[in-house]
């Protein structure tokens, strides 16, 4: 027997004293694990706090520079930047996604030109630039056309690496893109330009003070984006929808949102359905909806939100995330140097 029983074995010991705790703690957190995101505006001086998002806010083009210099000093890796269009702007077709001078083209240069070590990436989907908040195109029956929208998707993907993004992540759960960018990636030279797959990104709840942050909740078609994002009650199609991007070219995959999927996580870093772990880097996304539950229990004195959210992070970490994306880097990035 490997594992004496009581009184030799004393499981306290490890626990009696921090600097034990310490020794064998098998999962810790470092500024190298968070990625943090911003809304981004087309003003070049702006700063508006998203109401269901305390503490978030919505940047203009010096504020974004702000934050980028204080992620840098802060030795966070890497941003990205989602745009936040007004409604003159949005149209069926989202052609506003294609502008060459695009916000998020703009906004990507101007971030690389001053912070070149920074990781830069950018949401490829089209809820922010159509007039009906829905990530694809509208057929003319109201449904969502996969292949229509892939071929948009392909193009604003070039758009972002031409103006300097690192990573591309697409977001939008239609079939085919990530082999459809890739291949549209290596045909123009942007042979290095990494595609973060958002493989498990789930139909959640949690995604509605994000949608209040851009004003994307879906107006016209269906209400909700079932038909292509994941069902919170399918852990298969978590592990087809990976294998293929995978297959597909996918560089990381993406579980969205986080907390709540540990067990995606999990199955996707070990193991599972005779695959074995999946050789590929995973990151979570941290969600609004996830940020502003812990936020608003703070801000009640419900519960203590460092302890929280370092709690929070560090159970993603253990599930299996290289990376997290959330609204708490900067402050990640503070209590991890306070060591406390
Ligand atoms: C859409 C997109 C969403 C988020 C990131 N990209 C919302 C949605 O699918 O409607 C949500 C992120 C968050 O809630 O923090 N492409």
């Amino acid at each position: 027997m490997i594992q004496g029983s009581y009184p030799h074995s004393r499981l306290r010991r490890l626990r009696d004293q921090s600097f034990i705790r310490n020794l064998v703690a098998e999962h810790q957190l470092t500024h190298n694990d968070f990625i943090l995101p911003l809304f981004v505006m087309d003003k070049p001086q702006h700063k508006q706090e998203i109401p269901s998002m305390p503490e978030v806010y919505r940047l203009g083009f010096k504020e974004v520079l702000q934050y980028c210099h204080r992620a840098s000093q802060m030795a966070i890796p890497a941003v990205v930047v989602f745009p936040v269009i007004s409604d003159e702007r949005r149209s069926l077709d989202a052609r506003e996604a294609l502008r060459e001078d695009a916000l998020v083209c703009r906004m990507v240069k101007a971030i690389k030109k001053d912070f070149p070590h920074l990781g830069v990436i950018t949401d490829v989907a089209l809820d922010p630039y159509t007039s009906h908040g829905h990530d694809g195109l509208l057929s003319e029956d109201g449904t969502i056309s996969n292949d229509a929208t892939v071929r948009v998707l392909k193009e604003q993907a070039l758009c972002h690496a031409a103006s300097g993004a690192d990573i591309v992540a697409p977001s939008d759960m239609m079939d085919g893109r990530i082999g459809s960018i890739r291949c549209a990636l290596e045909s123009r030279g942007f042979v290095h330009t990494k595609i973060l797959a958002y493989s498990a990104k789930y139909a959640s709840s949690l995604y509605s003070p994000f949608r209040d942050g851009l004003g994307s909740h879906p107006k016209k078609g269906p209400s909700h984006k079932h038909t292509y994002q994941l069902s919170v009650a399918s852990k298969e199609q978590a592990m087809r929808e990976a294998l293929q991007d995978i297959d597909e070219g996918a560089d990381i995959l993406m579980v969205k949102p986080a907390g709540y999927y540990t067990d995606i996580i999990h199955m996707l870093k070990h193991s599972c359905l005779g695959h074995g772990s999946l050789p590929i880097p995973i990151f979570g996304y941290h969600v609004s909806g996830e940020y502003s539950m812990i936020k608003a229990a703070a801000k009640n004195g419900w519960i203590d939100e460092k302890q929280a959210v370092l709690e929070c992070m560090l159970s993603l970490k253990r599930s299996g995330c290289s990376a997290i994306v959330t609204y708490y880097a900067l402050h990640l990035a503070a209590w991890i140097g306070d060591n406390t």
